[in-house]
């Protein structure tokens, strides 16, 4: 292994490159460098992982399994949960979770103990890059320092006057932006923003990730790079709250807000449509704009914007829940005892991940009110035990006229495409759109019910 790399030598052909956290943005992260040709070691404290990619399984729905025997075979990925490993590594990407805690804190406790994994093992002209979302600092104040207890230096230096600054290892954040299912742009359309600790880190990782991306943006820091990608998440997080506040008053007033939207849309600049729903779900949007808001308050700031969005999106379940009540009323029903099958638990549709669900949420919600429930979803055939709910006895029940036929309300909960939605309203008694799915549907108009 050369213990002088400078930044250019990550431009290099064949570098070993190890990523941390083999999930939704490891994976695919480390499948694209082993397409461009790379040596790919994918670590993971996950055993069942491990052995899975290394039989050349997949685990995440959009990543085809093809794709993995296909780099298995030719030796360009593997995996393993044996961290001293990462010594034999040119660069380390880090894709551990950041999730909040019970108080809805950031849970850093992830990335420490990753860096805590990397430190016994970091050489001398590594790589090193942190990939998960957090708030601006976390690199230069949990990781660096943690790194820096080896002896070896990665020194904090921004601007023109330290081009050429030494440096034991280079230290960078570089963002992960996939939109999972997202067919048109996947991860080497994406743009990299990369920041680095100081100009020969950020070099550095320009030079890695240029093999693998169209395109890499570096900018001066890591904190502008962490920062970068709060601001698309927020930029989302308050948008999608905006519009689910008007879809509320739309719906007060009559007026269909999809068609406002769609019409709001054709003006080709200065509008950008989002559409609201039954609240925010995924593991990004819901989670790290309260990333920002935390470490604002170290700086005697209250992100006002971030907080009055969360207070919106959060009411949404509720507001779905009480149009499935009012529906069932005008079916002179009530909820408590109704029969109210789900369709769609995964957060968004035609996706295979429900983390952070709205749905989990309201199907927690009727529960509570009395309903008894039962949900379609065709990606998870059956639910589990999860971090806040707990529907590990729940099976997906398969779709026939007469099983919808049999229930008091239909709910459309997450708009997946494969679902017949004319089908399924002609067959309902009662239809309760939460995503305007139902658009297209011509006939039985009155029973679909918009909220
Ligand atoms: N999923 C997305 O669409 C998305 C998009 C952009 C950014 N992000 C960010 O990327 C990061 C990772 O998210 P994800 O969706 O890939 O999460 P994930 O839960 O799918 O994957 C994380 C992986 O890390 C592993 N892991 C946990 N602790 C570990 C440790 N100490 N050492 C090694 N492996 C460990 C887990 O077993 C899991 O396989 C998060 O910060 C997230 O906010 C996610």
């Amino acid at each position: 292994m050369p213990a002088d790399r400078r930044p250019e030598y990550f431009k290099g052909s064949q570098l070993r490159v190890g990523v941390i956290g083999c999930g939704y943005v490891g994976l695919p992260l480390g499948l694209r460098f082993a397409e461009a040709g790379h040596r790919v070691t994918g670590f993971d404290t996950d055993p069942v992982k491990v052995e899975k990619l290394n039989r050349g399984q997949t685990y995440i729905q959009h990543i085809p399994q093809s794709k993995i025997q296909q780099f298995v075979q030719s030796k360009h990925f593997g995996a393993t949960t044996d961290f001293s490993k990462l010594a034999e590594m040119d660069a380390i990407l880090i894709c551990v979770p950041t999730p909040l805690d019970q108080r809805r804190e950031p849970d850093l406790s992830y990335v420490e103990q990753t860096a805590q994994s990397i430190r016994p093992h970091l050489q001398r002209g590594q790589l090193i890059v942190l990939e998960s979302t957090t708030y601006p600092g976390t690199t230069e104040e949990l990781l660096l320092p943690i790194l820096e207890q080896t002896g070896m230096k990665c020194p904090i230096a921004h601007g023109p006057e330290n081009e050429q600054i030494g440096t034991d290892f280079f230290l960078a954040f570089s963002p992960e932006r996939e939109d999972p299912g997202n067919k048109q742009f996947g991860l080497a359309q994406i743009p990299k923003v990369v920041g680095g600790v100081n100009p020969p880190s950020g070099r550095a990782a320009v030079s890695l990730y240029a093999q693998v991306v169209a395109r890499v943006v570096p900018v001066s820091s890591t904190r502008a790079a962490e920062m970068t990608k709060l601001l698309e998440n927020i930029f989302r997080c308050v948008n999608i709250a905006m519009v689910n506040e008007l879809k509320m008053l739309s719906l007060r007033m009559g007026i269909d807000i999809w068609e406002v939207i769609d019409a709001a849309a054709t003006k080709p600049f200065g509008f950008m449509p989002f559409y609201p729903g039954p609240g925010l779900g995924g593991h990004c949007i819901p989670v790290d704009p309260f990333y920002l808001s935390w470490k604002a308050r170290e700086y005697d700031f209250s992100t006002r914007f971030i907080e009055l969005a969360g207070e919106v999106n959060t009411a949404m379940p509720y507001h779905v829940v009480d149009a499935i009540a009012a529906a069932l009323n005008n079916h002179k029903k009530s909820l408590k005892g109704a029969r109210i099958l789900i369709l769609g638990v995964a957060y968004k549709k035609d996706v295979d991940d429900l983390r952070e669900s709205p749905t989990l949420k309201i199907m927690q919600l009727l529960q509570q009110r009395g309903a008894q429930l039962d949900y379609n979803d065709p990606y998870f055939p059956q639910l589990h035990k999860m971090r806040h709910y707990n529907y590990e006895h729940m099976k997906s029940v398969p779709l026939s006229p007469q099983v919808i036929g049999g229930y008091d309300a239909v709910i459309v909960a997450t708009d997946h495409s494969a679902y017949d939605y004319s089908a399924i309203v002609d067959a309902a008694k009662l239809v309760v759109d939460t995503r305007n799915a139902t658009r297209r549907v011509m006939r039985h108009r009155d029973k679909i019910v918009l909220c």
